[in-house]
């Protein structure tokens, strides 16, 4: 009894989700990856391995949100402090976007999946670069799940970057005219601008933090923590999330 009210506490159900109500799918589902290095650990691995798994199972959640008809994926892949970790695991991850896309790229095509990232691009590894590139002009018009991924991205850089952005656009407007500048008008200035806001982020491994991702456009998402590790979430423990989130109710400040 105990046990399984801990479990719903913890919104990690993965028996007995029930059927899902395709109505009600979120349109936008933001996830923090976590727990790759810790699920390595586990095994007595390296972190990589977990890195390499977590990697994997980024393929079957794709296939996964695609089936399910949702129309945004975001993906923390790597963020602007991701670089203080070893070097020997930085280049690492940064190998991973050319794995990924050599071995999952007809896929995502035949899936009808666009590719778009989010994050400061231009300061990776070239090869990265490369591969990232070759994969959103190939998906460049399709129609389906548009598969976001954010590396080399942080909530407060993309902030900091928008505002210096808005201010040169006015540089010559009247103090009237910056005080008119709305919440939508800043929003052209992230990222994200060809987003909607995600309706659901999920964090996997049982830490409860933002963690600078998507700051702005998390408002009013609902937020479900889920115990798995990166590596072990599947497809159930998506549906699980989604089920959960269909249960909650979303006012936006309102009654
Ligand atoms: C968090 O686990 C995971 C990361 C910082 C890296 C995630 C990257 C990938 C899954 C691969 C990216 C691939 C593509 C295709 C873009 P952690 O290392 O913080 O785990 P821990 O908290 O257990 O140490």
């Amino acid at each position: 009894m105990f046990k399984k009210f801990k479990k719903n506490h913890h919104q990690s159900q993965s028996a007995d989700i029930g059927a899902l109500d395709l109505q009600k799918i979120p349109q936008h589902i933001a996830i923090i990856m976590d727990g790759n290095g810790r699920w390595a650990k586990q095994r007595k691995m390296p972190r990589v391995k977990g890195h390499y798994q977590g990697m994997e199972t980024i393929k079957t959640i794709t296939r996964a949100a695609s089936d399910l008809n949702v129309k945004y994926l975001t993906l923390y892949a790597f963020s602007t402090e991701n670089w203080s970790r070893p070097q020997e695991e930085v280049n690492y991850i940064m190998g991973l976007p050319v794995n990924f896309l050599n071995t999952f790229l007809p896929e995502l095509i035949e899936k009808n999946v666009k590719v778009e990232t989010i994050g400061f691009i231009d300061e990776l590894p070239p090869k990265t670069i490369q591969a990232i590139e070759e994969a959103k002009l190939k998906t460049a018009d399709n129609t389906g799940l548009t598969l976001i991924f954010a590396i080399n991205y942080g909530g407060r850089a993309e902030i900091m970057k928008g505002i210096q952005n808005m201010i040169k656009a006015h540089k010559h407007a009247s103090d009237r005219d910056i005080e008119q500048l709305t919440e939508q008008h800043f929003a052209q200035y992230l990222m994200t601008s060809d987003f909607p806001d995600p309706d659901l982020l999920i964090r996997t491994s049982g830490e409860q933090r933002i963690s600078n991702f998507l700051i702005w456009q998390l408002s009013y998402s609902e937020f479900i923590f889920n115990d798995k590790m990166w590596p072990d979430f599947d497809e159930t423990e998506l549906k699980a999330c989604i089920k959960t989130y269909q249960s909650r109710q979303r006012r936006f400040g309102g009654l």
